[in-house]
């Protein structure tokens, strides 16, 4: 089965979706650890399912860099076939991007390449648009505009706040992500493939 270590800021739960779809009887990837850069609330899914967890704290490094080698320590510890960001609400530096890229996906709440960034949800809200959406991509060294795997679009509705229109948007980013994750365990999606639409 392709191994895969998610990265998590927040609740996690998308990663618990993909927790769930993994501990199905058949899935073709399994989740071998579940790493965060602070004592991020989404850890405890990994340790409902007996995932290994780890902790890199930013906070605790004097630059991105730092805290990144340390990161990418860790990594190369697991090994895993593919790292999936999951809510990781940090930029990785072009080294650990180089070092795993195309073997590393993000997930991202809205349609890119519209509203990429840390306020995806937010930004589609405040432009006044009628839909939204839900994108897996490639990392690559920019701000979510690696090559789009599989995106979505979700309606924007009148009364919609951040929370209301981000809770839609997930259920769609689960799906998206777990059946990405299942295609390149099969081999049905080749990341190392020039095109991937
Ligand atoms: C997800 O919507 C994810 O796409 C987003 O954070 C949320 C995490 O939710 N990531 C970004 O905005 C990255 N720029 P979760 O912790 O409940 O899975």
């Amino acid at each position: 089965a392709l191994s895969v270590a998610v990265l998590i800021s927040g609740t996690g739960s998308n990663l618990r979706a993909l927790l769930e779809a993994a501990s199905e009887p058949g899935f073709p990837a399994r989740i071998v650890a579940v790493g965060a850069d602070r004592d991020a609330d989404g850890l405890a899914h990994a340790r409902d399912f007996g995932v290994p967890t780890f902790v890199v704290p930013f906070r605790d490094h004097p630059s991105r860099e730092a805290w990144a080698e340390e990161l990418g320590r860790r990594l190369d510890d697991i090994a895993p076939g593919l790292i999936v960001l999951s809510g990781l609400m940090r930029l990785l530096p072009p080294a650990l991007v180089a070092r795993w890229s195309p073997r590393i996906l993000n997930t991202h709440p809205a349609y890119l390449p519209e509203f990429p960034g840390a306020h995806g949800v937010r930004d589609a809200l405040a432009a006044g648009v009628s839909q939204t959406g839900a994108s897996v991509i490639v990392v690559d060294d920019g701000v979510d505009t690696g090559p789009i795997l599989a995106q979505e679009r979700v309606p924007v509705l009148p009364d919609d706040t951040e929370d209301s229109l981000h809770a839609r948007i997930k259920p769609v980013e689960r799906r998206l992500l777990i059946d990405v994750v299942r295609r390149i365990a099969t081999g049905e999606l080749d990341l190392a493939a020039p095109a991937h639409t």
